[in-house]
């Protein structure tokens, strides 16, 4: 095990050009499948974009944000009840997974998934990055993907091969996470100090001049994930969901 790893891991969003090798692609995603899975369903699928055209188009529905453009790779990792689904109807048993839980249990099955694919690609030497993009134009990578019903993409990996230095990351303290037994409520002057390590991180410090920010905070709630924003991407997400039977 190298610990090591796990102490030092960043994303990447600068890559080189050289192209994943797909046995080296296909070796990360069969490990990936060991990962736990509800019922040991596998209630995933992953899309490999890789044709520079096609990837171009990919990127854009992602705002053409910085890993989705330099990556020679996007995976597309969905929530997927289809192939399931079928193979009871095939047997003539009768699938109830058209419905908002099933969706859950799916979303859980394929972020794990995807997580373990991240892990196991960067323990390879590669980049990679989750773009959260993938939830804002879920509705047309979905179709640009010709996801089926009971298929819903939730989450996107830019991957390749890293080009210049990793960006070191912050992180909270321990005790931020951590309670015993029962959920223990911090005070807000503990609150304030568990996010001390944030606030004086040298780069956010910078974002908040940039941005002539009146605090770190604010970063998040005016400029990064607004109210606004967050509740137009549930809208079009609930539609999505809706139109792919998950509800
Ligand atoms: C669900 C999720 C969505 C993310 N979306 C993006 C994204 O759209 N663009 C990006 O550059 N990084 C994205 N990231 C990467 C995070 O910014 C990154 O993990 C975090 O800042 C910590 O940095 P580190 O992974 O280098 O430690 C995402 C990560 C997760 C888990």
């Amino acid at each position: 095990m190298d610990e090591k790893y796990f102490t030092t891991r960043a994303s990447f969003r600068h890559f080189s050009d050289k192209m994943i090798p797909e046995s080296l692609l296909e070796k990360i995603i069969e490990k990936a499948m060991k990962a736990p899975t509800c019922g040991n369903m596998q209630l995933y699928s992953v899309i490999v974009t890789q044709d520079k055209t096609r990837k171009q188009q990919l990127a854009k529905e992602h705002f053409n944000q910085p890993a989705a453009v330099n990556a020679p790779v996007i995976l597309t990792i969905c929530a997927d009840f289809n192939r399931f689904s079928r193979w009871c109807a095939i047997n003539g048993a009768n699938p109830g997974y058209d419905n908002f839980h099933s969706f859950i249990v799916a979303l859980t099955d394929a972020v794990i998934f995807a997580q373990q694919i991240t892990t196991i690609a960067e323990m390879e030497g590669l980049g990679t990055c989750y773009l959260g993009t993938v939830n804002y134009n879920a509705q047309n990578i979905s179709s640009m993907l010709g996801l089926p019903e009971l298929v819903v993409p939730v989450a996107s990996l830019a991957i390749g091969y890293p080009e210049g230095p990793k960006e070191e990351t912050e992180r909270l303290p321990l005790e931020a996470v951590l309670h015993y037994e029962q959920y223990r409520e911090d005070s807000d002057d503990d609150i304030e100090n568990l996010f001390k390590i944030k606030t004086d991180f040298p780069a956010n410090k910078e974002y908040v001049a940039a941005n002539n920010a009146p605090t770190l905070a604010h970063i998040f709630t005016d400029i990064r994930y607004t109210k606004d924003m967050n509740e137009k991407v549930s809208e079009s997400f609930k539609r999505l969901l809706s139109e792919k039977s998950f509800s």
